[in-house]
């Protein structure tokens, strides 16, 4: 059998799971339930104060791309909280992994959040004895309207969050910062919200990290005011592969608007060309050569890595306490 009919014959199996669970199977409060049965308490700190952690992560061709790189994110943006997640690291990789198996993923988008857990109203954690573990998966998932021809920027008057008030390392639930944001983009008529720290450097987009192209090198901000992308310090690894010469170092906008490209990049929106910030046309406006060069070395290796979803099962102690 060719493996395009093998390749053929899973996604047939998987649309017919995914046609009997339009939206999936949620692990919550430690057990897989229907989309609409995955419910947690309105007690929970999650809900009432932002208060937890979060990772998104891609699939594709059956293996999930760099996931023990997320669990440590994830773990290290808990610790960072002080927040108790009840399982190990590897633990965590087996329900993602088996939650990518129940909703028969070939590809997809997987959301882990851990939350505080349910409590009391008033916010000191300490009245939330048990953390939460959510699990979604989902087959696809769209950030930008397109996405391959470039996208608009727009310079948010909101500062990223500065690391003396809320460290943009640790990937919490509180995104208003980030939503704030993006609501002047769309008010704006831009993609997307281009962010500076409070020094007045350009931080990071709302959910994704941002690089130039230079006439020396591609460049991208130190993460002490973004995010520490694993799309990002990928991208920073593919740049080294292709003999591509990478700085880490403060982008003024100045250099931003009069950079010869741009691009944002995340694991769910990819490597996103910008074609424009604040009406300066970037280049020739249209995706530059490096651009291209790295969404092609991107997309291939996301293709080829990563955790395959069926090769390993959980432990018969984990999968005996998964239910439905
Ligand atoms: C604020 C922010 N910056 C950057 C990113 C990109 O991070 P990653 O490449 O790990 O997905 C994200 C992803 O959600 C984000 O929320």
């Amino acid at each position: 059998m060719s493996t395009s009919t093998n390749q053929s014959n899973s996604n047939a199996g998987a649309d017919a799971v995914r046609a009997s669970l339009p939206d999936g199977l949620v692990y919550v409060s430690g057990a897989f339930r229907s989309a609409a049965d995955a419910t947690v308490s309105v007690f929970d700190h999650g809900l009432l104060y932002g208060d937890g952690v979060f990772e998104g992560i891609r699939a594709y061709n059956g293996r999930v791309f760099k996931l023990e790189r997320h669990v440590e994110r994830l773990f290290d943006s808990a610790k960072a909280i002080r927040l108790a997640i009840p399982h190990t690291p590897s633990e965590l990789c087996d329900i993602v992994l088996e939650s990518c198996r129940r909703n028969a993923i070939v590809d997809g988008y997987l959301r882990v959040v851990v939350t505080r857990g349910p409590g009391d109203l008033g916010v000191d954690p300490r009245k939330c004895p048990r953390a939460e573990l959510i699990v979604i998966v989902k087959p696809t998932l769209s950030i930008y309207a397109a996405p391959s021809t470039g996208i608009r920027l727009v310079t948010s008057t909101f500062r990223r969050n500065s690391i003396e008030c809320l460290s943009p390392a640790i990937k919490s639930l509180n995104y208003l910062n980030n939503v704030l944001a993006r609501i002047e983009a769309n008010d704006r008529g831009a993609d997307e919200a281009l962010m500076l720290d409070m020094n007045g450097f350009v931080a990071e987009a709302t959910v994704d990290n941002f690089f130039i192209v230079t006439d020396h090198a591609l460049v991208t901000p130190p993460t002490a005011t973004n995010l520490k992308g694993v799309t990002r310090e990928t991208i920073l690894a593919v740049a080294a592969s292709l003999g591509i010469r990478t700085e880490e170092k403060p982008i003024a906008l100045f250099d931003a608007w009069t950079t010869r490209e741009a691009f944002i990049c995340g694991t769910a929106a990819e490597v996103v060309p910008v074609i424009s910030i604040d009406d300066r046309v970037i280049g020739s406006g249209a995706v530059g050569a490096v651009t291209g060069r790295i969404v092609t070395a991107y997309h291939d290796l996301v293709r080829s890595q990563g955790t395959p979803i069926h090769a390993s099962r959980p432990s018969q102690e984990l999968a005996a306490s998964f239910k439905v």
